[in-house]
């Protein structure tokens, strides 16, 4: 079952990477019509990253004698990013109320479901195999640790400089200052893909590694779409502002 879950997930990712070239997954900047029913966007993030933090707790939780420390330290850690990405986030989104279409809201709801349970599965797994070595004496265990929370700051962070400047710009787009937007113009993306390579190196996980290669496959072409945006918006974009990688690209 777990196989078949990060197969699922990969080729996710290999089609999400790919179909992203070619079109903008419809929200925020790029809501446009012809995507079917819309819900407001507030719901729509909360519906749809619910089941990440729902399932992979309850695996965790109703297997702990297997899981063991291993399991419930990982579940902290994941537990704390959909903590915020379902019930603080939406909360403080500053166009609650634009709409998100369902179809995007589905097709996430069915990921999230599938990577909740897999990584589930995956800590459970190798929480029991972990029981008795020291998984915390590895250098990748503290190498993870670090990603995942410089990348966690970073993406929380970059979200708040964005919710201020859209407060300032009563509504209106602008070009954000301030934070790692100094050097890229999705910190936030930057921030996510560092947070969840950081996790699936700790973790040594495949299940941790098909979400991180999932999360770079939709997040890198939006990036790219993103950075476009910007310097067709703005005549005065900054021109030494890279993609996604600082003073690369
Ligand atoms: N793990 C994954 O695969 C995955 C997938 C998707 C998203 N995410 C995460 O979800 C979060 C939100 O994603 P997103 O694609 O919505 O990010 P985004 O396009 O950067 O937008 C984030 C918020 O900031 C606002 N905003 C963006 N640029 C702005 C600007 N120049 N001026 C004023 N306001 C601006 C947006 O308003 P509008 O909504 O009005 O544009 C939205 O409320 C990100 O942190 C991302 O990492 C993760």
């Amino acid at each position: 079952m777990l196989n078949a879950f990060i197969i699922i997930e990969l080729a996710f990712a290999l089609a999400a990477f790919i179909l992203l070239f070619f079109i903008n997954a419809p929200y925020g900047r790029y809501v446009r019509k012809g995507w079917g029913p819309a819900i407001p966007a507030r719901f729509g993030w909360m519906i749809m990253e619910l089941p990440a933090f729902v399932v992979i707790g309850c695996l965790v939780l109703a297997n702990i004698p297997k899981a063991g420390a291993y399991g419930l330290f990982f579940l902290v850690m994941w537990e704390t990013h959909y903590f915020y990405r379902v019930f603080v986030y939406p909360f403080l989104l500053t166009s609650p109320g634009k709409p998100f279409p369902l179809i995007l809201v589905v097709f996430a709801l069915c990921f999230n479901t599938i990577n909740g349970a897999a990584n589930g599965l995956a800590l459970v797994d190798k929480g029991y195999f972990y029981a008795e070595t020291g998984w915390m004496a590895v250098p990748r265990f503290w190498a993870g640790i670090l990603l995942f929370t410089t990348g966690f700051v970073i993406h929380a962070h970059s979200d708040r400089v964005l919710r201020t400047l859209r407060r300032r710009g009563e509504g209106e787009y602008l070009v954000p200052h301030g934070g790692l937007f100094r050097r890229v113009s999705s910190p936030n993306y930057l921030g996510e893909m560092v947070e969840w390579t950081g996790f699936a190196i700790a973790t040594w996980s495949l299940a941790g590694l098909a979400f991180a290669l999932f999360t770079i496959a939709n997040l890198l072409p939006r990036a790219i779409s993103n950075h476009r945006w910007y310097r067709r918006t703005f005549a005065d974009y900054p021109k030494e502002r890279k993609i996604l990688l600082p003073f690369v690209w």
